[in-house]
């Protein structure tokens, strides 16, 4: 079976079509005939070796994929051949709190993941795929779907008339712009692009800031939630952003604390947390738990995720490479 596999050193110009043997299921396992992944910015993250010396090569990238069950290993009762399932970001993260050792199980980081024609799982961490939604969407599900549901369901609990402010339009913010819609909720979004905040009002969003013509962005939110701020804020900027988000909040309302994509660390107003009482929640993607809720919630509001894209299988390092390029809206998917 055909692979990428990041090999030799790390970076972009190291991912290489490969061919390994095909997988066989041992007891409990299952292997999937992949149709599709998707990427996220963690991809380029662990394939330019931001996962440091614990991270060792060769290793196929991406977490996150769909396809079919194309073997069952001895003593599998939970799928069968041919099902279409999606597999789970961290496969041992089933249920409860989060643990170091469940967190080291997420795919294409300390061990293999999904940018392959046929993957072993174990069939605990396969869920079926909602069955209105294609291989490609569903693809798109394990680590940006699930970030954005864990921090406004889980970590918090989103309603009608919230007001949620979400930064970008990458993965994880349009997740929870769809999400947020979807709870009756009303979305701001920033962006660094006009043409992207006016996709976004057609995905819901009721306001749009473009943070770089803007970069007091703050202001204009508090101006848009008349004085009050924004109950549940989701900071994929990091330290670049987070003193702002600080600043727009309403009293008592939360921040959940998502990337880093404008830098991992700087001066925090610690006091304006203090004072402002509000609650700032690290989030790392979710449980399976967690998303058999989620595909629950996504199969009663026939939400279908935005797909901005689909490569070919051959193209993987072309779609890695237009991440990177931040000229995406929501997900870009590998076909297999
Ligand atoms: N904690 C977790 O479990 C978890 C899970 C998933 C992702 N993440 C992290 O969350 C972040 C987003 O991931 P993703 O996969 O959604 O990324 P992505 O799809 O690559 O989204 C990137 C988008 O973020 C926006 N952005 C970049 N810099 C920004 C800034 N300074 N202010 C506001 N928006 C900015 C841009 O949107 P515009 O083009 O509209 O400006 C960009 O297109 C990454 O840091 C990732 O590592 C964490």
């Amino acid at each position: 079976m055909k692979a990428f596999q990041i090999a030799g050193s790390f970076g972009l110009d190291n991912v290489k079509l490969v061919e390994l043997p095909e997988p066989q299921p041992g007891p409990g396992q299952v292997v999937v005939r992949m149709r599709a992944a998707s990427l996220n910015y963690r991809d380029l993250v662990v394939i330019k070796g931001g996962y440091g010396p614990r991270q060792t090569l060769p290793r196929i990238p991406l977490s996150d994929g769909a396809g079919e069950i194309a073997a069952v290993g001895a003593g599998v009762t939970r799928v069968k051949v041919g099902d279409r399932v999606v597999g789970c970001f961290a496969p041992a993260w089933l249920e409860g709190p989060i643990t170091q050792e469940k967190v080291d199980s997420a795919l294409g980081g300390f061990v293999d993941g999904v940018l392959a024609e046929s993957v072993l799982m174990n069939a605990e961490s396969v869920l079926p795929v909602p069955a209105h939604l294609t291989f490609p969407e569903a693809a798109t599900l394990p680590c940006a779907a699930l970030t954005a549901w864990n921090a406004l369901f889980v970590a918090d609990h989103i309603c009608p008339g919230t007001t949620v402010l979400v930064q970008g339009t990458g993965g994880v913010s349009l997740f929870a712009l769809q999400f947020a819609r979807m709870a009756g909720a009303r979305v701001i979004v920033t962006s660094s692009s006009d043409h992207k905040l006016a996709r976004a009002k057609e995905l819901g969003a009721s306001a749009g800031i473009n943070y770089k013509t803007t970069p007091d962005w703050e202001k204009e939110v508090r101006k848009l939630t008349e004085g009050r701020g924004a109950d549940h804020v989701v900071e994929v900027g990091g330290a670049g952003t987070f003193n702002r988000s600080l600043a727009c909040v309403r009293m008592g309302g939360m921040i959940s604390m998502i990337g880093v994509l404008a830098g991992a660390s700087g001066e925090v107003r610690t006091t304006q947390i203090l004072f402002r009482a509000v609650r700032v929640q690290g989030i790392f993607v979710g449980s399976r738990a967690m998303f058999e809720d989620m595909n629950r919630a996504i199969a009663a509001n026939n939400l279908h995720p935005v797909v901005d894209r689909t490569f070919p299988f051959a193209e993987a390092p072309a779609a890695l490479r237009h991440l990177e390029s931040g000229a995406h809206f929501g997900k870009l998917v590998v076909a297999i």
